[in-house]
Formats: C-alpha cells, structure tokens, sequence
C-alpha cells in the first residue's frame, strides 16, 4: 500500500519531516464539504492532498476524479484513477461523508440560536457635538447575524450612530456594540432595537433617562454603611467615655 493510499483512509492526517533545525516539509490532506442551501443540493466533496501549501492532486465531486495540479500531482492522479476502489469510495463519499455529517452538524450546532443579552446605558463622551451618549450592546449571542438600531419616537435614527462589527467572543458566540451621539429632547423615548434569528420579535430596550438601577442600588448600599459605621462610631465613643470617667487614675 503506498504512502498516499494510506492517506486517503484517514480523514485527518498531517505529515511532516523535518531536515536540520529551520527549513522543514509539511503535506497534508484535507477533506472539504462546499454548500451553501439548507437541502444540500450544491453539496461538493473536495479531498486535497498539498505539499508545502501547494494542492498536487484533489479530488472534486462534481468532476468525478482525481486532478492533478503538479507534475507529481498528475502521476498521483492517475494512479488514484485507476483504482476503482478509491474512487468508488471517493465519489460517495459527497453522500456517507458530506450531507451525512453536514445533517449531524447543522442541526446540533448550525440551526441552533442563543439569544443576546440586551444592555442600554448612558457613556461619557469624549468631543462629541452632542451632549448625549448611549451604547447599546448585545452579549452572546449566535449565529453571528445581527441588527443593531436606534429608534426616537419610533423613528429611525441614522445619523451620529456608530457601530462595531460583530466580534467574535471565541465561545462561538458574539458581541456587538452601537452608540448614539443625540441632544435629549424632553419627552422623547429613545429605543434601541435589536434583530435576530434567536426572536421572532425584535428586542427593544426603551432608554430611561432617570437614574439606573444600579446606581440606585449602590448609592443604597453606600448610605446603609455610612450610618451603620456613624453608630457603631457613636457607639464606641460613648462606651470610651463611660469608661475613662468610672476609672479612677492613680499616680504611680
Ligand atoms: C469543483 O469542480 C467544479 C466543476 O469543474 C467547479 O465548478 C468547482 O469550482 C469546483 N469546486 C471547487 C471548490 O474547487
């Protein structure tokens, strides 16, 4: 059996030998399933065997063969064309391989949505022209695909928006951020809108100019310390007090 009849057998095998201590070989192959519609119609089965980055032969499913692309590339061809066996094997595996896996790995992780997590505040600007700042972001979610607007009075806004692009978390899933620049207008409702394939009904985030909760809570939690630490202070002081005047000092 030579070397890259072995190869084809395994799905996944890298090779590489290295001559001195800097310069090195690298071959591999590589097993590719091409499509892009949800009933696999277009599927293409790519199997290519590289040499230091350069394809030498590949087989492509919709040409039914082995092609080479180098001179060693075309020797391999023909060999590997020869063989019925390969290429029996070779020419389903566009069916046993491809739609087989791409069915398994669609539904558990293709067709699979998580839902951002929708957060609205207010941020300190650096120059703006306008007084007003506001990030909306969205946290993991997934597939990648995104919309990201702002609303006033139910009005698009399009101007002084600012966008990043969706950034991968390298979880899978992915974050966006969008900022607003505007002059607050009394009475107005500011939203932020996000679509996405997770919700059929796009998630809206309706800035409130008061206070945030958090804020709320902290400044709680700050004056809840301040007067439990005035009267253990007064406590303490009181109980010095009492103490220094019921002790009687005598001179040593
Ligand atoms: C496979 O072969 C077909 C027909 O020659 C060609 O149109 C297609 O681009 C090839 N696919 C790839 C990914 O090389």
């Amino acid at each position: 059996m030579s070397l890259l009849k072995l190869l084809i057998f395994h799905p996944i095998f890298m090779l590489s030998a290295f001559i001195g201590t800097a310069d090195g070989y690298y071959e591999y192959m590589t097993s590719e399933c091409v499509y892009s519609t949800s009933d696999y119609s277009d599927m293409v089965y790519l199997n290519s065997f590289s040499f230091n980055k350069v394809v030498d032969v590949q087989f492509n499913s919709t040409v039914g063969k082995y092609v080479g692309y180098t001179e060693e590339g075309v020797k391999h061809a023909e060999n590997f064309n020869k063989d019925p066996a390969i290429l029996q094997q070779q020419k389903a595996a566009v069916d046993t391989f491809c739609r087989h896996n791409a069915q398994i790995w669609d539904s558990s992780v293709r067709d699979k949505t998580e839902k951002p997590e929708v957060t609205l505040s207010s941020v300190k600007q650096a120059e703006g022209r306008h007084p007003a700042v506001l990030m909306c972001s969205a946290y993991d979610f997934y597939p990648k695909k995104i919309k990201v607007y702002w609303l006033r009075d139910g009005k698009l806004m399009t101007s002084e928006v600012t966008s990043t692009m969706e950034l991968a978390d390298g979880d899978w899933y992915y974050q966006i951020h969008s900022e607003l620049e505007y002059t607050p207008k009394s009475g107005e409702k500011i939203s932020c809108v996000v679509e996405h394939a997770s919700s059929t009904q796009p998630i809206v985030k309706d800035w409130n100019p008061s206070m945030p909760e958090v804020n709320r809570n902290k400044i709680a939690i700050g004056s809840s310390g301040l007067v439990l630490g005035i009267i253990i202070a007064a406590a303490g002081l009181i109980y010095y007090k009492k103490k220094s005047s019921g002790r009687i000092l005598v001179p040593n």
